[in-house]
């Protein structure tokens, strides 16, 4: 079997990768690399930092997450504003709100913004859509939503306002435990959207939540792979939390007294796709407060997405507990973030940060395919 520990570059990685005939030996090495421990260990960490080096680069993009409405009719059984919920006060923000906010980000050198909420949020299609337009016209900066599953036509619509990216986890790869979470919808249901995303030319992010109850190293080798067949723009990954009031408070992380694994996931997400964006997500600062996201960026990561939602809703938005810079305002999350990426020798993204993808036009959002 080919093996991942004798890479030296990036031309071997890929002729490593593009070996590997069977989908078993890609599982088998993901296990495997899974396992590492002690030197081995330290060794998939420099190899994930090399692969991201050589990659995509030193530079990380920032991308500020305006979480403009913690309206959700959904009933997922990990989240914090599932519909169900009733200690959450509910908010939205107009959209001269979301506008005034996103123009704030110029100065702080955030190049995108990610505009996110539960699903059904007050804001309907064509209202949200003439948001887009607004943002594209009045700032320089790229859009990713972030909105659950929608129809075809609503992705049609707001990729023709403007929307660059879109942002959907498939959570977990396993049928059932994805059934069991998610009531109201099935797996196949979420990668059909993820293939109106694709299809429509939109760079498309995607990705899981590491250590859901239920999930066992399997399943999580299954997620990698699944990334990895989706051939995905961007991939967010983090490890999940459980949160008091929802119907799995008292279910541990999978990876409980093991919190390495999802360093471990994160590295291994990064050597089996080398070219994706992966943001160092929030949730690794809420489980290594303070570090948590510094150690991502060195072990696989390449961008940050700095929470400039105005502080006083920040609370409101509590997917789960410990979750950071709930009292910062945008402007001392940018100081931190600028901080935090010059602290460990990498510079801030200057661009766009566009998919690396060859189906998309390099600083240009419009796919070069499928047209
Ligand atoms: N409505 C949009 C959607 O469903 O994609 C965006 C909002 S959703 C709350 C954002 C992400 O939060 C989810 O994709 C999920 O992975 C993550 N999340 C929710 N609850 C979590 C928990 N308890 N621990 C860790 N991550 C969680
Ligand atoms: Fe709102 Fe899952 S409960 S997105």
């Amino acid at each position: 079997m080919n093996n991942v520990d004798t890479m030296t570059g990036f031309s071997e990685l890929k002729e490593t990768l593009s070996s590997f005939k069977c989908a078993e030996y890609i599982r088998e090495t993901i296990m495997q690399l899974l396992n590492s421990k002690g030197d081995k260990l330290e060794r998939l960490y420099q190899d994930a930092d090399r692969v991201r080096q050589e990659c995509v680069g030193d530079e990380v993009y920032l991308r500020g997450i305006i979480e403009f409405s913690n309206i959700c009719k959904n009933d997922c059984l990990y989240c914090g504003i599932r519909a169900s919920n009733r200690n959450v006060k509910r908010y939205t923000l107009s959209p001269d709100e979301i506008l005034e906010t996103a123009s704030a980000m110029i100065g702080n050198q955030q190049t995108t913004v990610v505009l996110q909420a539960g699903e059904g949020s007050t804001l309907m299609d064509e209202e949200f859509g003439n948001l887009i337009r607004k943002i594209k016209q009045e700032t320089p900066l790229s859009v990713t939503v972030s909105l659950g599953n929608r129809p075809y036509e609503t992705y049609r619509y707001w990729r023709e306002c403007g929307m660059d990216r879109y942002l959907l986890r498939f959570e977990t790869s396993d049928p059932d435990l994805f059934h069991l979470l998610h009531p109201a919808c099935t797996l196949e249901e979420r990668l059909e959207c993820l293939r109106y995303l694709i299809e429509l030319g939109v760079q498309t992010g995607s990705g899981f939540m590491i250590g859901l109850p239920g999930e066992t190293p399997e399943i999580l080798a299954d997620n990698i792979m699944l990334c990895r067949t989706l051939d995905l723009d961007m991939i967010g990954i983090g490890p999940y939390i459980p949160h008091p009031d929802t119907p799995l408070a008292d279910e541990k992380n999978a990876y409980n007294g093991d919190e390495e694994m999802f360093f471990k996931a994160l590295a291994v997400l990064r050597i089996f796709n080398p070219e994706a964006h992966i943001p160092a997500t929030t949730a690794f600062d809420a489980v290594f407060p303070g570090v948590g996201r510094n150690l991502a960026l060195q072990r696989g990561a390449n961008v940050f997405m700095p929470n400039s939602t105005p502080v006083q809703y920040r609370k409101d938005y509590l997917l789960y507990p410990g979750k950071p810079c709930v009292d910062e305002t945008a402007d001392q999350c940018a100081t931190c973030v600028a901080f935090r990426v010059e602290s460990i020798g990498r510079t801030i993204g200057k661009g766009p940060g566009h998919s690396r993808k060859g189906r998309f036009v390099k600083g240009n959002s419009s796919p070069t395919v499928g047209k």
